[in-house]
C-alpha cells in the first residue's frame, strides 16, 4: 500500500519532497531550537544535514512503510512544514513538524485529518496513532482537534535530545475505525 504522493486539503498541498526543498527546510525550522525542542533529532548545524534528511525521506518512498510528506500552501506553494505517515500493518502512525511562522493557524490539524482521511479510506488500516511528550501541549491538541483520544501514559518512552538524554513520558493518541 503506498499513499499517493498528493494530497489536496482547502488550504494545503501535501506532496512527496524533493532536493529542492532543502533551502526552505533549512531556512524554515531544522534550525530552530524551539521547534525541534520535543523532536527526536538536533537542530541542523549546515544545509548537507537538511539535504541528507531530504534524501531518506524521497528515498522512503520506494519502500513500503514511510511516507514524508512537505506541507505546502495551497496558494503560494510555500514549504510550511513536514508530516510523516508510517504504515506499521493495520496501523498508521503520524509524526509531524511545522514552521514557526506558520503554527497556530490550523495547518497541522488540516493536514493530519487529511492522513486520517486517506488511512480510514484503506480497507486494511483500522487505526492511526501519534505519541507526543507529556508538555508539548500544542501538540496534544492538534491530536485532539484531529479526532484523536488520549489512550494512556508511556512511562519514559522516548529519549527528546534536546531536552535531556534521560527517557522521558509521553501520551498515546489514537483515533480507529
Ligand atoms: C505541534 C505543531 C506541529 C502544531 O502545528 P500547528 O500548525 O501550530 O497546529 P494547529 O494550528 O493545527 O493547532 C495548534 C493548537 O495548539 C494550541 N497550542 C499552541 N501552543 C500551545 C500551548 N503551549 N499550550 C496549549 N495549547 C497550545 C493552539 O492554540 C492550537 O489550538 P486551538 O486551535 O484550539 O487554538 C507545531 O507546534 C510544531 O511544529 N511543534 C514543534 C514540533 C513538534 O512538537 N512536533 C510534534 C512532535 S509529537
Amino acid at each position: 500500500m503506498k499513499p499517493p504522493e498528493i494530497i489536496s486539503t482547502v488550504r494545503l498541498i501535501l506532496r512527496k519532497p524533493s532536493m529542492d526543498d532543502a533551502p526552505a527546510v533549512f531556512a524554515g525550522w531544522v534550525q530552530d531550537s524551539e521547534v525541534t525542542y520535543f523532536l527526536t533529532w538536533l537542530p541542523h548545524k549546515n544545509i548537507g544535514q537538511t539535504e541528507s534528511m531530504l534524501t531518506r525521506a524521497i528515498a522512503a518512498w520506494d519502500g513500503d512503510s514511510r511516507f514524508p510528506y512537505m506541507i505546502t500552501l495551497k496558494e503560494s506553494g510555500t514549504v510550511i512544514g513536514m508530516i510523516d505517515p508510517q504504515i506499521e500493518g493495520h496501523k498508521i502512525a503520524i509524526g509531524y513538524v511545522m514552521n514557526k511562522d506558520y503554527q497556530g493557524k490550523g495547518y497541522m490539524t488540516e493536514a493530519t485529518r487529511a492522513i486520517i482521511d486517506w488511512a480510514f479510506g484503506q480497507q486494511s488500516i483500522y487505526r492511526v496513532y501519534a505519541t507526543t511528550d507529556v508538555e508539548n501541549f500544542a501538540s496534544q491538541r492538534v491530536l485532539e482537534k484531529a479526532g484523536m483520544q488520549r489512550e494512556g501514559l508511556l512511562r519514559k518512552y522516548i529519549v527528546h535530545p534536546n531536552i535531556s538524554d534521560v527517557p522521558r513520558d509521553s501520551y498515546m493518541y489514537a483515533i480507529v475505525k
